[in-house]
């Protein structure tokens, strides 16, 4: 808190709360009476309203808010945010005095190629969300660029936060909204940016504290979100365990961007077991779809994992029930022993080596298993593959359904998916392991990220976690990939264990006055921010491009 005074007010159907601060110090607190509002249509609105509580109870309230220790694990680590009790005091009156558990978040996202928006309720029901997906404008590109998407962001954002309001029946964020949480980093800086200057203005216009999230934070505690429809009348029920996911649990987040392997003991409490070295798996997908000449928009990982099927259904499938009519099961052979020799007999002929199987560890490597690509190609098709030139159709789609070449595309599909796989299941066992042999018994395995739709990966995760007698929890694939709600919720989290908020700066303020390069002074981009410390027995380098002007890891103190 500077030492300019900072005024904001609340008002709600009951009451107004005006709170003042002056230099870090709480001046005063008042609350008047209002009349009540209708019911209005919006059934939110209506759930918001009845959520209130007299004068009587705000007081008591205060009163107890006043008594909060101030020696919390998490208020220490993230130091700087709460200066001062009367600082918690205040943030905490903002979501409590609004609503209580039917409090909003509005949550924003923009560190990639999604616009994303939505409302959650403080009790992990979602309310209203909205997406603008920037596919058709980098598809030709072999990749996000990064301008393209700052301006295609530029565009979009307040469509996409106007019309998540709208779904949401929200006419006057001031007095509906309770924090408004912004995706502060991993991520392009340039299109970060847009959606932190949109939620500093949201924060400064209505006076409502700001969340900054991280981006793979809200990835991972997504899996602790609801899932079931929110309606007005959950304001009358218990107050439930949120979500699916207990902690502690182990994440596999796994996308175009990300590809990391953790230990998650609580919000803020991560460990990275495992990381890539050099390619996540996504990336590796969509440069394996592109050399095969396959459609990418929106990432190659469907069209491969297709084609991939395809050669296990439309190839070795008949050739395994060939086999299995010629070769004799003798009376002393079990059908899974049968099994196991009928495909050993009939197997993909073009196989890729498993990647990092010497090294004990959970990391990962994609780019090995690239070259593998690059090299079955050229050595079966005969294409000569040119790698400066990464939008290249090596083998270019219009000769997709000439069916020449297809069942060997389709097998070095199926090689290269078998590996990643594989490269899959090592690491997730051994992270397993490696938890269990801590003291700490996860209650899940959580797998996020686009690539998590796929269902090779799917399947093979799931036998992994009942090796382990575990659950396997994919939250659902519109929340796997970038959207809005993981920023909310991870915001509430957060609000919940008053960790990392940041208060409203008034657009009157120096800050709003400044010019436009010199807005970000309320919440820090953070391009390059590690989830938390590494394992000591991750042991992997990651590329030295990837490591520069890296922010302290989440959760470490300041
Ligand atoms: O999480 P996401 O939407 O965006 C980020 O990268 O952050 O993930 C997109 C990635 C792309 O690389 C895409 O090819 C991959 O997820 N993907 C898949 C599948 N669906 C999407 N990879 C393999 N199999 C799939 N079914
Ligand atoms: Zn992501």
């Amino acid at each position: 808190m500077s030492t300019a005074a900072v005024f904001a007010m609340y008002s709600s159907p009951f009451k107004s709360i005006v709170v003042l601060f002056s230099g870090g110090e709480f001046v005063r607190s008042r609350k008047a009476n209002s009349k009540r509002l209708p019911r209005g249509a919006a059934a939110l609105t209506a759930a918001r309203f009845s959520a209130s509580t007299t004068i009587e109870e705000e007081e008591e309230k205060e009163e107890q808010m006043k008594d909060l220790k101030f020696d919390q694990k998490g208020i220490v680590s993230d130091a700087g945010v709460y200066k001062t009790k009367e600082e918690k005091m205040f943030l905490q009156n903002a979501i409590q005095l609004k609503g209580g558990k039917n409090a909003l978040i509005l949550g924003i996202e923009t560190s990639c190629d999604d616009t994303a928006c939505a409302i959650v309720t403080k009790s992990g029901f979602v309310v209203s969300e909205a997406i603008k997906s920037q596919v058709s404008i980098h598809e030709n590109w072999g990749g996000v660029v990064p301008t393209l998407a700052k301006e295609a962001h530029q565009n979009a954002i307040d469509d996409v936060v106007e019309e998540c309001l709208r779904k949401a029946g929200v006419t006057d964020i001031g007095k509906q909204v309770s924090a408004v949480a912004v995706t502060v980093g991993p991520g392009l800086s340039m299109c970060l940016r847009v959606g932190v200057r949109k939620a500093q203005k949201i924060s400064g216009e209505y006076g409502i504290p700001i969340v900054p999230v991280h981006h793979m934070e809200a990835h991972c505690l997504v899996a602790r979100v609801k899932e079931e429809e929110w309606n007005s009348s959950r304001e009358e029920e218990e107050e439930e365990e949120n979500g699916v996911a207990k902690f502690p649990f182990v994440a596999l987040l796994v996308s175009g961007g990300h590809n990391v392997l953790l230990k998650v003991e609580g919000v803020g409490r991560y460990t990275i077991l495992g990381q890539t070295l050099d390619d996540a798996i996504g990336e590796a997908y969509d440069k394996t779809a592109r050399l095969l000449g396959l459609p990418v928009g929106g990432g190659g990982g469907p069209a491969l994992e297709k084609l991939a099927k395809e050669y296990e259904e439309i190839v070795l499938e008949p050739r395994r029930e060939q086999a299995r009519k010629e070769i004799e099961q003798e009376a002393h052979i079990t059908d899974e022993v049968f099994e196991k020799i009928v495909r050993k007999k009939v197997k993909n002929p073009i196989r890729f080596t498993v990647p990092l199987r010497k090294r004990k560890t959970c990391d990962f490597s994609f780019a090995g298993l690239k070259t593998n690509v690059r090299l079955a190609i050229e050595k079966h098709l005969g294409a000569v593959v040119d790698e400066s030139k990464p939008e290249q159709k090596v083998l270019p789609s219009e000769n997709w359904d000439g069916i020449e070449n297809r069942e060997t595309r389709a097998a070095i599909a199926h090689a290269f998916q078998t590996a990643a796989v594989t490269h899959l299941e090592d690491r997730v066992s051994r992270a397993l392991e490696w938890v269990e042999s801590d003291g700490v018994s996860p209650t899940c395995l959580v797998v996020a990220g686009g690539v998590a739709s796929n269902q090779k990966i799917r399947k093979s995760l799931l036998q992994i976690g009942s090796n382990h007698s575990i659950d396997v929890v994919f939250p659902k694939p519109s929340w796997c990939t970038d959207n809005g709600v993981m920023v909310a919720w991870a915001g509430i989290e957060r609000l919940n264990l008053a960790l990392g908020v940041e208060k409203p700066v008034p657009r009157n303020s120096e800050a709003f006055r400044k010019d436009e390069k010199d807005r970000d002074v309320q919440v820090r981009l953070k391009p390059r921010w590690p989830l938390g410390e590494m394992d000591e027995r991750a042991i992997g380098e990651v590329k030295s491009s990837k490591v520069s002007k890296m922010a302290r890891p989440l959760g470490s103190s300041d």
